[in-house]
């Protein structure tokens, strides 16, 4: 049974299979089509609803998320908001009003997701008013494509909404609607989330404790887990590959938490990339400035770091980030909690350290101190919401003018998210000059095959692995001057 409110109306849907999206609920199963499907892999933004969570205060936080890649079970304990559910009557909320005086819209296609998008946006200001920057609306927007109105009316309205009245949809008016959705959410952390025997097949459980997800692992091996789903779910959408027995890891409370040392931080491996978003920007800026790199606001909404390394892809983002900061997994599972370096984990080709019935568990960061160094410098054919062709993650730190502590980490290189050993051998102990950066140069051409692929040729590859390390020398080398013109690019940090 999944319990939910939709659109400030209570909803109890029995016998879904597991593998159902949000998307296909909301439209197979309860009539609403506001919410269109164009990709149905999180690109294109067409599906975007909005997703109210309790914030532990008494209010409803909403975030945008894509409802094709979004599992419906997850929906259990949560407020769903559709395009169909913000206009009062026919006063038209302000995300909407904007968009039709802006003539933001033609086909209307793309426009549910492009306003369910604006709607979150405009809920964050009314909650913490700020500047909309370029990059608050880079970010608001991104993960929105329109292929007939152009860009320029879109962020017009998203400019504009908050000239409007604020007309609040009608559910806004129900003073009890954060309680009740609360409420629904202490259930589900007692209820297991399963669905009829008999009726729909399979299993979808939201253990909320690390001994039940232990249980739960060895009771059922061939269990998938799932978290932000946003690439668990793309074998369903992409592969037609059936997912019928999930174990969800976002309601474990160990995986969620976040704990400071004076060492650095223990992450949940179930954290979502949005919750991170204000420790890397106080501790790694250079992570911080990668976010934006990451996919797009819906995606980074639910998407959790965890997910990120355990799904093995050698064009993951953080891992060669991780490398490079030397980072410790804590892998847990039948046989009790184990830690191991990062660099330990990654195996082969999508294969890792965790054995049978073991799940990530949390994730350390060493502090950047000691005048530590990170530079993470993505390439991807577009900006917004794409995959890394190529990502190097350095990180280093000057003792009496040579480099120390070495870390170059590259993805899109290998099979694996991996470190350039030899190269950073070439740079150890050396001043950071043009003579140890072409004996590195030479030693990284020589480590690395990559494979061509969409993302990239060989040759492309290797050339641009080859030239982020020249943009490293340009940053350190005191002889080149001005220092300014390498960071000037803007995707540069
Ligand atoms: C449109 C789009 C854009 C994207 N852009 C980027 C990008 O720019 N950069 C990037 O790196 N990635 C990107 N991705 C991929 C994806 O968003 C990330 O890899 C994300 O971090 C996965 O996290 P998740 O929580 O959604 O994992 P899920 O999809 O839930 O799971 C991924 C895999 O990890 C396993 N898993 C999850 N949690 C655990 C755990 N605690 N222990 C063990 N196994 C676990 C699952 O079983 C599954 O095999 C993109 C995806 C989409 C759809
Ligand atoms: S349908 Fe394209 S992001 Fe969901
Ligand atoms: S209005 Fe047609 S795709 Fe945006």
């Amino acid at each position: 049974m999944i319990d939910f409110y939709l659109n400030g109306r209570r909803q109890q849907c029995a016998d879904v299979s597991p593998d159902t999206s949000v998307l296909e609920l909301l439209r197979l199963r309860l009539g609403q089509t506001g919410t269109k499907e164009g990709c149905a892999s999180g690109d294109c933004g067409a599906c975007t609803v909005a997703i109210g969570e309790p914030d532990g205060r008494g209010n409803l936080s909403y975030h945008s998320a894509n409802a094709c890649i979004m599992p419906a079970h997850q929906l259990k304990g949560r407020h769903l908001v559709t395009v169909e559910g913000l206009a009062r009557g026919d006063a038209l909320h302000p995300a909407q009003a904007a968009m039709v005086d802006c003539h933001a819209s033609q086909c209307g296609f793309c426009t549910p997701g492009i306003v369910m998008s604006l709607f979150t946006l405009h809920q964050g200001q009314r909650q913490h008013p700020a500047p909309l920057t370029q990059q608050r609306l880079e970010s608001a927007l991104g993960g929105n494509l329109c292929r007939c109105t152009g860009y320029r009316p879109i962020r017009d309205a998203a400019l504009c909404m908050a000239d409007y009245p604020d007309t609040h949809p009608l559910w806004a008016d129900d003073p009890d609607l954060a309680g009740n959705v609360e409420a629904l959410d202490r259930d589900a952390t007692t209820i297991p989330a399963r669905s009829s025997p008999g009726k729909a097949v399979g299993h979808f459980d939201s253990p909320t404790d690390i001994a039940t997800l232990r249980e739960l692992r060895k009771e059922r091996p061939g269990s998938r887990l799932v978290a932000g789903a946003t690439d668990l779910w793309l074998e369903t959408t992409q592969q037609l590959k059936p997912l019928e027995d999930l174990i969800d890891v976002r309601q474990v409370a160990e995986l969620t938490t976040i704990d400071e040392t004076p060492a650095g931080f223990w992450i949940g491996a179930a954290v979502t990339f949005s919750r991170l978003e204000p420790l890397f920007a106080e501790h790694y800026p250079a992570f911080a400035h990668l976010m934006h790199r990451f996919a797009s606001a819906q995606i980074r909404n639910r998407a959790t770091l965890g997910g990120n390394v355990a799904n093995a892809s050698p064009i993951g983002d953080t891992p060669p980030v991780l490398l490079a900061l030397d980072a410790r997994l804590q892998l847990d599972g039948p046989g009790g909690p184990r830690e191991i370096a990062i660099a330990d984990f990654f195996l082969d080709y999508r294969k890792t350290a965790l054995k049978e019935g073991e799940f990530l568990r949390a994730l350390f960061l060493p502090r950047l101190d000691n005048d530590r160094q990170l530079k993470v410098w993505k390439l991807s054919k577009r900006r917004e919401d794409d995959i890394s062709a190529v990502l190097g993650a350095f990180a280093w730190r000057l003792e009496d003018g040579k480099m120390r502590d070495v870390h170059l980490a590259f993805g899109g290189m290998a099979a694996i998210p991996k470190r350039a050993a030899q190269a950073e051998a070439a740079l150890e102990g050396q001043a950071p000059g043009q003579p140890a950066f072409t004996t590195a140069l030479a030693a990284l051409y020589r480590e690395f095959q990559p494979l061509s692929d969409v993302r990239g040729s060989r040759e492309y590859r290797l050339l641009a692995a080859g030239n982020l390390l020249e943009r490293l020398r340009l940053c350190l080398d005191t002889d080149h001057e001005p220092h300014a013109e390498v960071c000037l690019d803007a995707y540069a940090h």
